[in-house]
């Protein structure tokens, strides 16, 4: 029985770590002090008594990014970058524009959940999930329509339509980071040996060079 019971602690604590996003905050604010030469997880902490309104401020989100590239969209992140005070709070925001069929691209954020809600426009989205099932979970979303990518799954957003189109997303980190799928793959610095790609892919070497040449 003891063991049991221990092996529910286990289970329990396992679990808790499994769905942990940012730490939480243990004070009210912390607004973020960049500091070179403090080194925590996050950032160090302002003194609250020289912290304004400003710090939990930002404002541009009415504009559209530029969408003239390969891809066909923008992202504008709002995250502790953009806003100090949003330090510890395990919460960030992005904009997203796609032109006519733009896309954004397969990829990942290691460190949040999104919520993303469609503004204008229709896109075609969807994320997979892990091994060993890589089972797809696609929708079409209108204006208004509100779709959620599990933290940590390749996930994408392709403006289906010949109007742009307009999307919000928010996000459970203050950082959640992002790794695009085909940039750290094809166009890592310096790149991947073409022998591990074309055996990953397999494909011949003359295909991965031709990939990586688009990067
Ligand atoms: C948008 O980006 C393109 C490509 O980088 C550039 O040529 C163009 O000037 C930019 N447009 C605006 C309005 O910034």
């Amino acid at each position: 029985m003891a063991s049991q019971s221990f092996l529910l602690a286990i289970l329990a604590l396992t679990v808790a770590h499994a769905i942990a996003s940012d730490p939480s905050q243990l004070q009210d604010f912390c607004v973020a002090e960049k500091m070179p030469q403090v080194l925590v997880n996050g950032f160090a902490c302002k003194d609250p008594k020289a912290v304004v309104a400003e710090d939990f401020f930002f404002s541009g989100l009415h504009m559209a990014g530029n969408t003239s590239n390969k891809q066909g969209s923008a992202v504008t992140a709002v995250n502790v970058a953009q806003i100090a005070g949003l330090n510890t709070m395990g919460i960030s925001l992005a904009r997203i524009d796609y032109a006519p069929y733009g896309l954004n691209p397969p990829h990942i954020h290691p460190r949040g959940t999104e919520i993303l809600t469609v503004l204008e426009g229709c896109l075609y989205v969807g994320f997979v999930t892990s091994n060993p099932e890589n089972k797809l979970f696609s929708k079409v979303l209108n204006k208004g329509d509100v779709f959620v990518f599990p933290q940590g799954l390749i996930h994408f957003q392709f403006n289906y339509g010949t109007n742009k189109a307009v999307a919000l997303a928010a996000l459970s980190s203050q950082n959640p980071g992002v790794i695009t799928v085909a940039n750290a793959v094809f166009g890592s610095e310096p790149s991947i040996s073409d022998d591990v790609l074309a055996k990953a892919f397999q494909v011949d070497k003359n295909t991965i060079d031709r990939i990586q040449a688009q990067f």
